[in-house]
């Protein structure tokens, strides 16, 4: 294992609210960053990302709780001091300022000298794809360029930490997709350790070696983006990440399940009686003609979506939601035609 870079050891974070009075933003959060590792925060609006982040960089001080980086405990230490890189949503460029001078700002403010700075700014323009874009403005270049230039910008000073705060919203979706390969190449060509924060758990999945899912200011798992897709812990991080069917299940003997009224063989280690919550992703039930099974579904509704067709099909008392990708060998399901439904164990997942 490579060495931790970023320590948090139950940080906590409270704000005064008008109405609620005193109220948790992060709440006892503890997260290790390994050396070169991108971590993603990731969780819904108001869940504490924004504000553990500001504390890792030093904008917001915990009310309790440690930080380290590279080992030194830097809870009390200015944001300056702590040789962080930091790219927010706007970009907040100096608008009169050309792109060299943009990148080469907090070079000149620290006292470097011309030709130091020349080569530095240099370097990094290049490593973001603007070699030739030093005397452009902020106001003659797109928006996904104008992100390249604050990448360059928080690069520059060869941090220890690089810092994103949901960089890429302001962006449309197509530049979304290619930014975000974009950083995460860069990220790996320098190695340096990264913490990512976005609310949309495709980015999270594409970009991250490892999630910490968050909600109500706790860090409710972390691992990376297929432990969370296919062993949530919760049912808050099976519907977060990705679309998913919760199911009851009926434990039938030590090897066997009953879902409406389907027997699965799956060993669950709960009592014979007890009923289960399981995670059934739509791409794990397969829909075929129905054999005049004992239980059958019935095809609510049909989507076509091209790569995918996604189903809506109603088995006993649930709805369920189905993907299927075949069809471009198999003719597609009607609506209101009754489907054998068939779940596959391998892939099925019982909540704690
Ligand atoms: N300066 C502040 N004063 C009072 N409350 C604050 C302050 N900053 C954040 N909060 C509150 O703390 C909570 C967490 O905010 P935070 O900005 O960390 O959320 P977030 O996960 O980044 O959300 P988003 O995805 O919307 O950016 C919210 O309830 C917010 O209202
Ligand atoms: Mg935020």
């Amino acid at each position: 294992m490579a060495p931790i870079s970023i320590q948090l050891d139950r940080i906590s974070k409270r704000f005064d609210h008008t109405v609620k009075g005193e109220v948790y933003a992060v709440r006892e959060v503890s997260l290790a960053v390994e050396q070169g590792e991108l971590l993603t925060l990731l969780g819904p609006s108001g869940c504490g990302k924004s504000t553990t982040l500001r504390m890792i960089a030093g904008f917001e001080e915990p009310d309790e709780g440690t930080i380290s980086i590279a080992g030194k405990d830097v809870t009390h230490v200015l944001p300056n001091r702590r040789g962080i890189g930091f790219v927010f949503q706007n970009y907040a460029l100096f608008p009169h300022l050309s792109v060299f001078e943009n990148v080469a700002y907090g070079l000149r403010v620290q006292g470097r000298d011309g030709p130091a700075i020349a080569r530095a700014v240099g370097d990094v323009l290049e490593l973001v794809g603007l070699a030739h874009y030093d005397r452009q403005q902020p106001h003659q270049l797109s928006g996904g360029e104008q992100q390249r230039v604050a990448l360059a910008r928080a690069v520059v000073f060869q941090p220890e930490v690089l810092l994103f705060d949901e960089p890429l919203s302001n962006l449309d979706a197509k530049l979304r997709v290619e930014m975000r390969e974009q950083i995460r190449a860069l990220q790996k060509r320098i190695g340096i350790t990264t913490v990512y924060v976005t609310h949309d758990q495709e980015e999270a999945m594409a970009i991250s070696d490892r999630i910490a899912v968050m909600d109500r200011g706790e860090i409710v798992q972390q691992g990376s983006a297929d432990q969370l897709y296919y062993r949530p812990a919760s049912e808050f991080v099976a519907r977060f990440i990705g679309r998913t069917n919760i199911l009851p299940g009926r434990v039938v003997s030590a090897a066997e399940i009953e879902i409406e009224g389907l027997r699965i063989t799956l060993a669950t280690g709960r009592a014979t009686g007890e009923t289960v919550q399981l995670v059934v992703r739509p791409e794990m039930i397969e829909l075929g003609p129905s054999a005049g099974d004992p239980v059958e579904g019935r095809i609510a509704a049909r989507t076509f979506l091209g790569e995918k067709t996604d189903y809506l099909v109603t088995l006993g008392g649930s709805t369920l939601q189905v993907s299927a990708t075949d069809h471009y060998r198999r003719p597609p399901l009607d609506v209101g035609q009754p489907v054998g439904v068939r779940f596959h164990p391998e892939g099925l997942h019982v909540l704690a």
